[in-house]
């Protein structure tokens, strides 16, 4: 049997055999997070002896993802500034990066697809804020959560570039959406594959239940209301951002409903932002668009 038949695509979403492990560092250091006992002293350290990981940890800190006024020049620094919970963000950030650089290879689209999730992670942040109360969804799982809602692309991208690359090509053509196209080339849709990725990497059901749901949010099984309402805004997102055509191929299946600002306006009322909140959010994203690729490749 040929290496290229050794596992099929569906295989990606049903164990976990072909998927890419979390770094050990990083995985170490999320172990710490999760752990209340841990000391600033004792994450620090286990970060610091992956000296690739820490450099781009502090990079990633400096960059509009996280920086506010002043420049993070220490890894006591950022994790101090930062606080656990963003230090988690960004160690699944740099591990979902190096995900992306190592599939995008040449592949037309490929940029894109990590630009839809930084705007999403952007996003769903500053919704989470507006609305935290009312939602009770902590800004910073929003931001985790849209980062990573669509990761099996990704996944994908990396374990069956030439098929993958299909998927792409005929998305861009405006041919279907991701999931339709996902399942007639592959057989298997980014939905099964980020779900196991996130299992397998141990991050919290949350962001399971997002990578799963997010195109169906109502469906998702559970009871929590800031569970559900963590979906229902990575769900509301990733539609406007095909709507408004950011971080979404020029030509995307969806775009070619009518009134597509209407429909990303009446997406995000469900959720209760206004419309000018909305108006203001699609502003943001359309001036953190244009440095996205290049400033976090
Ligand atoms: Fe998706
Ligand atoms: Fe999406």
């Amino acid at each position: 049997m040929s290496r290229a038949a050794a596992f099929t695509p569906a295989d990606l979403a049903a164990n976990t055999d072909h998927l890419p492990a979390m770094p050990a560092v990083a995985a170490k250091a999320m172990e710490l997070i999760a752990d209340p006992e841990t000391t600033l002293a004792e994450l620090q350290k286990v970060i610091e002896v992956d000296a690739a990981l820490a450099t781009e940890m502090l990079r990633i800190s400096n960059t509009a993802l996280y920086s506010r006024a002043r420049v993070v020049s220490s890894l006591r620094d950022a994790i101090v500034r930062l606080g656990f919970k963003k230090v988690r963000s960004v160690l699944v950030t740099v591990a979902t990066q190096s995900l992306f650089r190592g599939a995008r290879k040449a592949i037309a689209g490929a940029d894109v697809l990590w630009q839809h999730s930084v705007l999403a992670g952007l996003a769903a942040r500053q919704v989470a804020q507006d609305l935290g109360s009312a939602l009770r969804v902590d800004a910073e799982e929003a931001f985790l959560g849209a980062l990573l809602h669509d990761v099996g692309k990704v996944v994908m991208l990396a374990r069956f570039p030439d098929e993958y690359g299909e998927v792409l090509r005929r998305v861009w053509e405006g041919a279907g959406t991701y999931l339709e196209t996902e399942a007639a080339v592959l057989g298997v849709d980014h939905r099964h594959v980020g779900h196991q990725l996130l299992k397998f990497w141990g991050l919290p059901v949350p962001f399971q239940t997002v990578a799963l749901f997010h195109h169906e949010p109502d469906a998702a099984a559970t009871e929590d209301a800031a569970h559900l309402a963590l979906v229902s805004i990575v769900g509301a997102i990733s539609t406007c951002l095909h709507l408004w055509g950011l971080g979404s191929p020029p030509k995307y299946a969806t775009r070619a409903v009518d009134a597509p600002a209407d429909r990303a306006i009446a997406a995000l009322g469900a959720l209760g932002v206004t419309p000018p909140a909305a108006e203001s959010l699609r502003q943001m994203l359309t001036d953190s668009g244009t440095g996205i690729g290049k400033g976090l490749f």
